[in-house]
């Protein structure tokens, strides 16, 4: 039986991804930090016949995210497929590790998971991460201002970095892990937790469900029409050309090297 990983799987986009590929025929590994809002997800994948299973995984803490690809790795289990879907933003804050809320759950957390991951993954595994297109707002990492907390009004200006770090780090996985094939999507603007309540009555008719906004997320995950080559940047099924300073392939090592550092993980090349 084919495995996928996902991470956020209690609300929108993880949600509906998480249900779809329990229907697919997936064993679904729906990680997050609380088991009670995750747990419905769980009985509705069981209850439509499929198979899933809760994993304990706090992104906001670097410990967490290891201990979950070691507990994921300690049943013996091999993974076809990871989405890296989980997301804060609108937020401000700061991590278990002192760095930026955005910055740390969004990218560096899913790298630590990512890593740590790494030796269960089958040949040709699928690595998807769910980015945005608000990376398109910001022109580069000011690395010194990772490890502090949020600083912007509502938190948009780290968001957007945090995105754009996901796109890059696609790009540079690609590169160094020929082997698999790692996807970055922007699901379009979906009505979820994660848009600001204050926000939403004004752009309700531009959203999408969360159906809809997990569509290329779970073709990239498991379609066969995916043909092109791995580190690419996706929106509607479509590879489209990210912001230049995501295409900065200079930018994408120095993330990879410092995340590296702050993860304390061995380099890989
Ligand atoms: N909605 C949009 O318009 C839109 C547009 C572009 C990109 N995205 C991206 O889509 C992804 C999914 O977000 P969404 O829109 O579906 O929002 P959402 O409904 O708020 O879902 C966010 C998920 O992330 C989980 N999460 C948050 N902090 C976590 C942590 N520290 N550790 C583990 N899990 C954590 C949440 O779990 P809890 O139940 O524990 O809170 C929840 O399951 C995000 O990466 C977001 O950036 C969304």
């Amino acid at each position: 039986m084919r495995v996928a990983l996902v991470t956020g799987p209690s609300s929108g986009i993880g949600r509906a991804t998480s249900l779809k590929l329990g229907r697919g025929g997936f064993h679904v590994v729906a990680a997050g930090r609380s088991e009670t809002r995750v747990a419905p997800v769980i009985d509705l994948i069981r209850e439509e016949g499929g198979s899933a299973e809760f994993l304990h995984l706090d992104l906001a803490s670097l410990e967490s995210a290891r201990d979950a690809a070691h507990t994921f790795a300690a049943n013996g289990r091999e993974l076809d497929v990871l989405v890296n879907n989980a997301g804060v933003g609108a937020t401000r804050g700061i991590t278990a590790d002192g760095f930026e809320l955005q910055f740390g759950v969004n990218h560096l957390g899913h790298f630590m998971l990512t890593h740590h991951l790494g030796r269960t993954f089958r040949p040709g595994a699928r690595i998807v991460v769910v980015t945005s297109s608000v990376h398109f707002r910001v022109d580069g990492i000011d690395f010194d201002k990772l490890q502090r907390r949020t600083r912007s009004l509502y938190g948009l200006d780290e968001y957007a970095v945090s995105k754009l770090a996901n796109i890059l780090f696609v790009k540079e996985l690609a590169h160094r892990r020929p082997d698999w094939n790692a996807y970055a999507v922007h699901p379009g603007l979906t009505s979820t937790n994660i848009i600001p309540w204050y926000v939403r009555p004004f752009m309700r008719r531009r959203l999408l469900t969360p159906k809809q906004g997990a569509e290329t997320v779970i073709w990239c995950a498991s379609s066969d029409e995916v043909t092109e080559d791995s580190g690419l940047y996706y929106s509607h099924k479509t590879s489209r050309p990210p912001s230049m300073t995501a295409q900065d392939d200079d930018l994408g090592r120095e993330l990879w090297e410092r995340s590296e550092q702050w993860c304390g993980v061995a380099p890989q090349h």
